[in-house]
């Protein structure tokens, strides 16, 4: 199947931003798609003033999750914690110019993933983030890890 994407997505595929790790993250979220088996990490650097400094990913995924990574680390990078938590899908998807239909799963995947690195900065740093949920399709670090190539370089 011949997947029509656009422009964007093309661009954002070919030249991905804010790949790599974060060592030391200040919170770190990793989800999986259980039906196409991808798998997506997002790291956050978040200064004391609650600013999200820098945001790194590394996915193991088809083009529409790299490039869905890419545009919402590029679209939390610099705002507020608050702010990254209001970031959608339908917001990243969007910014690159929308997403066929098959591939919207994967643009909630990069939304899931921004929650489960706030969620994760929220329980290191013992704060509560008002209307932040437990991440759902989280999936076991070690398992990830795994999964993922080069995640051990
Ligand atoms: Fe599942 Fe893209 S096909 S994340």
């Amino acid at each position: 199947q011949i997947i029509d994407y656009s422009e964007e997505v093309m661009e954002h595929f070919t030249n991905p931003r804010n790949v790599g790790e974060i060592e030391n993250a200040s919170g770190v979220g990793t989800v999986g798609n259980a039906k196409c088996g991808d798998i997506m990490r997002i790291y956050l650097d978040v200064d004391d003033n609650q600013i999200i400094r820098d945001c790194k990913f590394k996915t193991f995924g088809c083009g529409a999750a790299v490039a869905t990574s890419s545009m919402a680390t590029e679209m939390i990078k610099g705002k507020s914690i608050q702010e990254a938590l209001k970031l959608t899908n339908k917001a990243v998807m969007e910014a690159l110019g929308g997403l066929p239909p098959v591939k919207v799963h994967c643009s909630l995947l990069a939304e899931e993933a921004v929650h489960a690195a706030l969620w994760d900065y929220a329980q290191k740093h013992n704060i509560t983030i008002e209307g932040l949920k437990p991440p759902v399709n989280d999936i076991d670090e070690t398992e990830a890890f795994y999964e993922m190539p080069g995640a051990n370089d």
